[in-house]
């Protein structure tokens, strides 16, 4: 297992690594922000925003040429099936996404991260910049990266209201996310009590991140660790990190931050409702009882339709066929086939029982 943090320059030390060797990038790099003098708030005070000594580039040349060198580094560290997040606003994800589709980089996504709780433009003199913006890339377009794409649909809370959810109303996870910028208690504060970093990310989008695009165990690498939130949310759904970070006080911090994380084992860790259900055949579920040569399969409100072979295909009006392909026929639809788990269903007691209902309760006595 492996869970180390990298104090050091994140493109030597990247060099060092395997080719191949892991499964997930998250890249924070530096923005370039470009910021000068002191950003004042409307009451007069200080806002204290990222004008840090490891944000300052030259030129765009300078910028270009550093984000090249270290996208090539990632570029031959990720396993040929891998995938990389990469996150940055206006200033710099430009430059980024231009790089990486130089670089052989195919996009899977854009992700908005709609800031619940932007800062505000003090002076009033453009729009409120309340937005950066996720790329998600692979090798290649072939690549067969890892969506746990129903883990997606239990981490939505963009577009489903708790109150739904509650009820069990899922859907797709989408490429806008709301989620606050870090602040309260998640917030790393030095032991003088001031902020430690100016750009810690919040804990729930690398949790999504990391739930949606990776496996227990996979290796998740960091080049521009800072506070090490890749890391603590890695440790905390069961995956392997490197963290790569230059300065020491944020290494020592993360490092403790660290400490203090245990994995959670969860369904979302395990992205067990992504779990491909067990293979089962009539065959197997006749031999076992649940379902008996002969009987009737019915429609949801009709009479019985067909009768089961000992085969698992279905006798209608004497001609035997496929459950799926039945299904169509008796329906009078122009497909070949039907899904005959969604049409057909069976008597137990009396009622009508769907035969999906059955085979999970087949699926279930082999547990
Ligand atoms: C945007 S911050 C990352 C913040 C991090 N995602 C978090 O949640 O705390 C970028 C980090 O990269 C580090 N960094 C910048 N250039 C670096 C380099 N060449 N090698 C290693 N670390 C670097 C900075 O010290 C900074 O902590």
């Amino acid at each position: 297992m492996q869970q180390r943090i990298i104090c050091g320059d994140t493109i030597a030390e990247m060099k060092k690594l395997p080719s191949g060797s892991i499964d997930l990038i998250f890249a924070d790099p530096p923005y370039w922000m470009r910021t000068e003098g002191v950003l004042t708030r409307v009451e007069g005070t200080d806002f204290d925003g990222c004008n840090d000594d490891w944000d300052q580039f030259q030129s765009l040349e300078d910028y270009d040429k550093f984000t090249e060198d270290w996208l090539t580094e990632c570029y031959r560290l990720l396993k040929p099936n891998g995938s990389i997040w990469v996150i940055g606003g206006m200033q710099c994800v430009y430059s980024i996404g231009a790089i990486m589709q130089k670089l052989g980089f195919w996009f899977i996504n854009d992700v908005i991260w709609h800031k619940k709780n932007p800062t505000p433009n003090f002076m009033g003199t453009r729009l409120n910049n309340s937005h950066e913006t996720l790329l998600w890339a692979t090798k290649s377009k072939k690549a067969k990266y890892t969506f746990n794409y129903k883990t997606g649909k239990e981490l939505n809370n963009d577009t489903v209201t708790e109150e739904a959810f509650a009820k069990g109303e899922r859907k797709q996870l989408g490429s806008v996310w709301r989620i606050a910028v870090c602040q309260g208690t998640e917030r790393l504060k030095t032991d003088n009590g001031n902020k430690l970093h100016s750009t810690q990310k919040p804990e729930e989008i690398l949790y999504r991140v990391i739930a949606i695009s990776s496996k227990m165990g996979d290796v998740v690498l960091d080049p521009f660790g800072g506070t090490m939130t890749t890391a603590a949310m890695a440790k905390k759904l069961g995956r392997q990190y490197i963290m790569i970070e230059r300065d020491e006080t944020y290494c020592e911090y993360g490092q403790k931050r660290l400490d203090a994380i245990e994995f959670e084992d969860t369904p979302i860790a395990r992205a067990a409702y992504d779990e491909k259900p067990l293979k089962v055949s009539m065959e197997q579920m006749i031999a076992a009882g649940y379902f008996t040569e002969g009987e009737w399969f019915y429609f949801k409100a009709g009479d019985g339709v067909a009768q089961l072979c000992a085969d698992g295909k279905l006798n209608y009006n004497g001609e035997i066929i496929d459950m799926h392909s039945c299904a169509a026929i008796a329906r009078g639809v122009k497909a070949n086939r039907l899904n005959g788990f969604d049409y057909w269903y069976v008597k137990r007691d009396g009622k009508l029982v769907s035969i999906s209902e059955v085979r999970d309760n087949y699926r279930q006595s082999l547990k």
